[in-house]
This record gives C-alpha cells, sequence and structure tokens, in this order.
C-alpha cells in the first residue's frame, strides 16, 4: 500500500452546536506536520471530540477552517477516516468481507480487492483469522478488523476517538503499539482523543491539552522518545509525570479567558477525575490516578 501523511492547518475553529447554546471551542489554532501523531487530552466537555468530528469533515464548524494539504475539509473522505470506541463490523461476514467493504463499494474488483484485503490484514497481525466470521473474535480483534477496515482504504490521516477504552489493559497496550507503528510505517498523520495520559505518552509525537470553557488548547508538549515506547522506561514515566503536570495546570488553574470558575476551584486531585468521557467516569479514574502501579502495566 501507498500512503503518505498530511499536513494539518487549523484557523479560528469556533463551534457552537446552537445558535443558543454555548461556545463548545473558540478560536483554535493548530497546525500539524505531514505524518505527525497527535494526542488530544483534556477534561469531560471541552471539545474534544467536536473538534475530531470537524476534523474528520463529519461536523461543519461555526466558524473557522480545516485544511488538509489546503484542501477545505468540510465533508466526510476516505483520505480521513475516523476509528470510534464501537468497532461497528458487519457481524454476519467474515473478517476479509469487512475489511473489503469499502473497496466493493468503490467498485474494486474481486481479485485486486483481495490482494489489497489480505495487505491490509496483514498489517493488523490477523492474517490467521480472515476467514472467521468476526462475531467469534475477541473485542481486541475486532477493533483490529475496524482499524484494517480503515488502513485498506489507503487514507491520509488517521482518527481516534478514545477508541480502546473498553479494551483490557494488555489489549490496550497491544494496540496501542501497533497503531503508533504502523501509522508510522505508512507515514499517516494519527489524531487520537484520549481521557489516557499514558495512551498519549505512548502514541503521540506531541500532546495537546485542551481546557476551558469554551476550550481552547491550553498547552502542548512534544513527546521526543525513541520507539518503541515501553511504559516501565524512565524516560516514558518521566514524560507522563511531565504530561500529568501539565495536565493538573491545565485542569486546576482558569483557563485562559478566565471563564471556567468552577473548574478552578476545585482541587487538582478532583479536577483529574473529570478528564474521562462523560459517562465513564468510573472505569477511567482509577486508572489514570494509578498510573505507575503494577495494575497499569499492560
Ligand atoms: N450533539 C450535541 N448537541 C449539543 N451539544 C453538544 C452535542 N455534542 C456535544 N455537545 C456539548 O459540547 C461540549 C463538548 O462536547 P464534546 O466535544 O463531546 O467534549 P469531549 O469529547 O471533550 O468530552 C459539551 O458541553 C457537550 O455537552
Ligand atoms: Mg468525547
Amino acid at each position: 500500500m501507498t500512503v503518505r501523511g498530511v499536513h494539518i492547518q487549523i484557523e479560528k475553529l469556533s463551534h457552537r452546536y446552537s445558535a443558543r447554546s454555548p461556545l463548545t471551542f473558540d478560536r483554535v489554532e493548530l497546525e500539524a506536520q505531514r505524518g505527525e501523531a497527535l494526542a488530544i487530552i483534556g477534561r469531560s466537555g471541552c471539545g474534544k471530540s467536536t473538534l475530531l468530528h470537524i476534523l474528520a469533515g463529519l461536523m461543519r464548524p461555526t466558524d473557522g477552517t480545516v485544511r488538509l494539504d489546503n484542501d477545505v475539509v468540510d465533508k466526510p473522505s476516505p483520505r480521513w477516516v475516523m476509528m470510534f470506541q464501537a468497532p461497528h463490523l458487519f457481524p454476519w461476514m467474515k473478517v476479509s468481507q469487512n475489511v473489503g467493504v469499502g473497496l466493493h463499494f468503490a467498485g474494486w474488483s474481486e481479485e485486486k480487492r483481495r490482494a489489497r484485503v489480505t495487505e491490509a490484514i496483514k498489517l493488523v497481525h490477523l492474517q490467521d483469522y480472515a476467514d472467521n466470521n468476526v462475531q467469534d473474535l475477541s473485542g481486541g480483534q475486532q477493533q483490529r478488523v475496524a482499524l484494517a477496515r480503515s488502513l485498506v482504504m489507503e487514507p491520509e490521516m488517521l482518527l481516534l476517538d478514545e477508541p480502546f477504552s473498553a479494551l483490557d489493559a494488555f489489549t490496550r497496550a497491544a494496540l496501542q503499539r501497533d497503531v503508533r507503528s504502523i501509522t508510522k510505517r505508512l507515514g499517516i498523520n494519527l489524531v487520537i482523543v484520549t481521557h489516557d495520559i499514558d495512551e498519549a505518552v505512548l502514541m503521540a509525537d506531541r500532546a495537546l491539552i485542551m481546557a476551558g470553557s469554551p476550550g481552547k488548547i491550553y498547552d502542548e508538549l512534544q513527546i521526543d522518545l525513541p520507539d518503541p515506547r515501553e511504559r516501565q522506561d524512565p524516560a516514558v514515566q518521566a514524560m507522563r509525570a511531565r504530561l500529568m503536570e501539565a495536565f493538573h495546570k491545565a485542569a486546576g488553574a482558569p483557563p485562559p479567558d478566565g471563564e471556567d470558575t468552577h473548574d478552578a476551584a476545585k482541587p487538582a486531585s478532583q479536577s483529574i477525575q473529570g478528564i474521562g468521557a462523560g459517562g465513564k467516569g468510573t472505569t477511567t479514574t482509577p486508572r489514570i490516578m494509578s498510573a505507575g502501579t503494577p495494575a497499569d502495566i499492560g
């Protein structure tokens, strides 16, 4: 497969869901280089998913523009694909059929399709399962099928919205490592929204911290660590501590425009509980709070 990344340019991006609702985020500016892996972290409700949906062309912003290699993004495209927490597979189809479904709709012949599908399945290490029914696979394997189905279209950018939070620690760690290495090998941009500080450190070249209401990119941290990244590596742990500190600062301090006094009044240890996605706080909080404990090592 021949794939390349994109240059991302976000300018003065603002969004509100309706004329009467408050601004979700306000004049967000962001530039990312071809092939760069970005992690977006921030408290629940600060607009991470909204930003990702706009980046994927699934939603139009109220104001501002997203440009990918100078093309304005205003609709979905196979050039930028989004993966969600649930893999959304066709349960009655085999792995290979699920992976090839996009090529099928694009009118590819069966022969051409087979070669590309085989390659994509191999990339995600599912070659022994190509003829299995997806219903017989584990959650992690199903997420791999969804990944192969995205990669088969040769996207330039892969967008992930907390895609591994429903998986167990071992499965999650394997997918984090593989998604990073695959996107790096193919040169694809990666944008991952996560509430997991470890995930950001293990997967990204740069972490962006969103905070405030309306949300803004409050801070960023360059994660210049060599690959492969191991959780127990002191350099990885030091980076995690730096990101955690930056996150606490963003969550605990008043946001840039000083509007979010409610959050600012909370102590940092409480503020971080809000980092989990809405409704999932009970599972996400202990994992973040216990970062560095053996239970967190997957
Ligand atoms: N479909 C929607 N209609 C109206 N408001 C929404 C909708 N989706 C999200 N919001 C609001 O926009 C804000 C940002 O939401 P979201 O982007 O999901 O945040 P995050 O992913 O950071 O948790 C929240 O206040 C949320 O309530
Ligand atoms: Mg979200």
